[in-house]
């Protein structure tokens, strides 16, 4: 294990911006990381996964820790599910085509969400119907401030949509070593019926799909709607869709009468953020070497060379747009350093 000094962060983050680390190293063992967090003379800590969720508008001062602890293994299982643990440094996607390739059933539906499995609890990641708490068991974390490891249920998570305890009370005090998920063997709950996956099912002539068809499926509706970032940089959403109550909705509706909504209870409706930010006028839009995606206007991207910062004032650009134009404020997803 070696501390390296003034390391380019390009490659760690998938937005590829070119921040500064003063300090950096790569943890690959639990012993590792332990004797990392007893170093004293780094106060400033940054914890690194897959990088997928952060826009780095700055260099960062400080040790940044890239957990690269890897291992899937199977610690339980009876006829009906498998108990799989994953280290949070496999790559979420990876540990997704393991599942379907042994035919656990449950991760599908989150095929190809970039970043890994340590970072997927803390935002609770989902896609096409399904969250990470559908099939989180239970994770470890090491406590930053004392080296001891402690178990979350998924109760003790709180859960909720793009939101953990990891996101709230316990941010920045835990890093999460493994997770365990909590898959089926048989009877697999198939959802098939979120956004386009039954009429891309349809367009595979497939009548009675198995998780392999849809993991299928949803990879092919990612790849055309979300650019990968390994060719133009990005972070999947940008923001998250906005709860707003039925009234406003019911009053926006009669200037915008195709505003789509998700209904979430008697008094909010959900709308998606990237119609809201498609009917601003900022779908395609680029400037310089950053913008908007053309396919999907929640996704912000870098064409090279962007500042962080330069995303960012474009952001905060869509937010005053969209409070201006609708009376709603969107919140961004993605953790701004
Ligand atoms: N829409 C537009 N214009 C756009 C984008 C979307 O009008 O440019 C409309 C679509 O027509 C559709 C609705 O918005 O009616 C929803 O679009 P989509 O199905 O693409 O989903 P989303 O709500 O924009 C969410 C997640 C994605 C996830 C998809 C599919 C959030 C913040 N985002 O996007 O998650 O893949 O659903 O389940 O909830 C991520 O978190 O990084 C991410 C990509």
């Amino acid at each position: 294990m070696k501390i390296k000094q003034n390391i380019s962060l390009k490659p760690y983050n998938t937005f590829g911006l070119d921040a500064l680390a003063s300090h950096f190293v790569e943890v690959s063992t639990m012993e590792d990381l332990r004797q990392v967090l007893t170093l004293k003379n780094y106060p400033n800590k940054l914890v690194l996964g897959g990088g997928s969720n952060m826009l780095l508008t700055q260099n960062f001062n400080g040790l940044v820790i890239h957990v690269n602890l890897k291992g899937i293994e199977i610690v339980s299982e009876n006829d009906d599910f498998v108990f799989v643990k994953a280290a949070a440094g496999e790559v979420w996607h990876e540990f997704v085509m393991y599942c379907i390739h042994n035919d656990f059933g449950g991760v599908e539906n989150l095929s190809l969400i970039p970043g890994n499995v340590g970072t997927a609890p803390i935002q609770n990641i989902g896609a096409y119907g399904v969250e990470l708490k559908d099939v989180f068991y239970a994770c470890e974390a090491i406590s930053i401030e004392n080296q001891t490891i402690e178990t979350f249920k998924k109760t003790d998570c709180h859960f909720d949509y793009r939101n953990s305890i990891f996101k709230n009370e316990a941010k920045g005090k835990y890093i999460i070593t493994s997770v365990t998920f909590q898959l089926t063997k048989r009877n697999h709950q198939l959802h098939i019926h979120y956004g386009t996956i039954a009429s891309e099912l349809e367009a595979m002539q497939i009548k009675i799909p198995t998780i392999q068809d849809i993991s299928k499926a949803v990879i092919a509706i990612r790849e055309s709607k979300l650019p990968n970032p390994k060719e133009i940089g990005n972070s999947g959403s940008f923001f998250k869709n906005p709860m707003v109550q039925k009234s406003h909705y019911q009053n926006l509706l009669q200037n915008f009468p195709d505003m789509p909504n998700y209904p979430i209870s008697n008094e909010y409706v959900k709308i998606p953020a990237g119609w809201l930010i498609e009917k601003a006028g900022f779908k395609g839009k680029r400037f310089d070497d950053y913008g908007v995606h053309k396919n999907q206007a929640l996704v912000l991207v870098n064409y090279g060379n962007a500042k962080g910062s330069d995303i960012l004032k474009l952001s905060e650009l869509i937010q005053k747009t969209i409070e201006r134009l609708f009376g709603i404020s969107i919140e961004a997803e993605v953790n701004i350093l």
